[in-house]
């Protein structure tokens, strides 16, 4: 729907009142009403890495939600304030792992004597703790863009993975790219005593996929897949790695949200696109192609928006730039110190990746 003109011209106002004071980042997934405003726009590792590259603004205003603005927090120093527009923009995955439920998991493996050989790998959409455990034992965090180099790292320090929280994405990495068989991944549930597994499961396995994902990607199928073949001939099918095994392995193509974009960027005129991710990104891709005569479908019309990343709206994004152009600061995400220091080990050795 079209943005209200009243709105529109209020953020406008108040982020020129602020000026270099702001710094607005965007992920892929926002709404069109909210990214017209973003400085940067991303897929989560771009976000991740840009969070810092203008120190001179004492407020990033992070359209996305929770754990990439703890990330962008983790990632830039005190002086620079970061804040999320609505606090209830958390992710339904990142919540599937709790920093109780990831310690009692390293018990379990260390009670199976396997914990010394296990690197954590965990996905960015994760909470500030869990990051922090994955510093602390010798891990990296990863996401969509580099799961393949940092699994390939990890692979280098140790024998086996503990991935964490998207399975998806964890196996789709490992079968998908790296040639590993399903048979290598066992899955961690930490609803189940020891994780659902046994001793022997735990010390045959190469990966241990953390038992979460996301609600959004979790909802195509593969017969999403069959049906656009079947309803638009010639159809290239084009997924995010946070899709289930069986959708990945039946799509042509399989990557970021930045990865998606670039695709379609560099498809030719008279090409045809079902996209299996977040409806705003795929809404707003359909749109920005449909005069270059490149046809973009979504993948399942009865899979919808990720209802969290929609929570940043005009609304909010106004109260949040006005609210800072008056000197109020609001919102402000800030990870404890402690956290802070092993959260930023494992992030900093993503960034590091080759
Ligand atoms: P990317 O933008 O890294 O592809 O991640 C998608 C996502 O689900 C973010 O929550
Ligand atoms: Fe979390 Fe999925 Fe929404 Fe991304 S799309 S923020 S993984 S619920």
């Amino acid at each position: 729907s079209p943005s209200d003109p009243d709105l529109v011209e209020r953020a406008r106002a108040a982020k020129e009142k602020l000026g270099d004071k702001v710094f607005v980042l965007g992920h892929h997934y926002q709404r069109d009403e909210v990214i017209q405003f973003a400085d940067v726009t991303g897929d989560s590792f771009k976000l991740a890495r840009d969070a810092a590259a203008k120190p001179e603004a004492e407020y990033i205003v992070f359209c996305g939600v929770h754990f990439m603005a703890e990330s962008a927090d983790i990632l830039t120093g005190d002086e620079q304030k970061v804040v999320l527009p609505d606090l209830a923009a958390g992710c339904s995955m990142a919540d599937m792992a709790t920093a109780e439920q990831v310690a009692e998991c390293w018990d379990v493996l260390t009670e199976a004597g396997v914990a010394e050989q296990v690197v954590p790998v965990s996905y960015m959409n994760s909470s500030a703790d869990i990051k922090a455990f994955t510093g602390k034992h010798g891990g990296t965090i990863c996401t969509s863009s580099n799961a393949e180099r940092a699994l390939n790292w990890a692979f280098e320090q140790g024998e086996k993975v503990l991935f964490l929280p998207d399975q998806h994405l964890g196996r789709n990495t490992a079968v998908r790219d790296m040639g590993m068989s399903l048979d290598d991944c066992v899955l961690y549930n930490p609803h189940k005593p020891n994780g659902g597994l046994t001793v022997e499961e735990l010390r045959a396995a190469k990966m241990i996929l953390w038992r979460g994902h996301c609600s959004v990607h979790g909802r195509f199928s593969l017969d999403s897949v069959n049906d656009v073949r079947e309803r638009v001939p010639g159809v290239n099918v084009l997924v995010h790695p946070e899709c289930r095994h069986e959708v990945v392995a039946a799509a042509d193509y399989v990557g970021s949200t930045e990865y998606i974009i670039n695709t379609l960027e560099a498809a030719p005129a008279g090409s045809k696109w079902a996209i299996g991710t977040e409806l705003n990104l795929v809404r707003r891709l359909a749109n920005r192609f449909a005069d270059q005569d490149k046809e973009i479908v979504f993948l399942d019309k009865t899979v919808c928006f990720c209802s969290t990343m929609n929570r940043i709206d005009l609304p909010h994004l106004v109260w949040t730039l006005e609210s800072l152009a008056e000197g109020n600061l609001v919102n402000q995400i800030q990870v404890d110190k402690e956290t802070e220091s092993f959260a930023k080990l494992a992030l900093e050795r993503m960034l590091a990746l080759p």
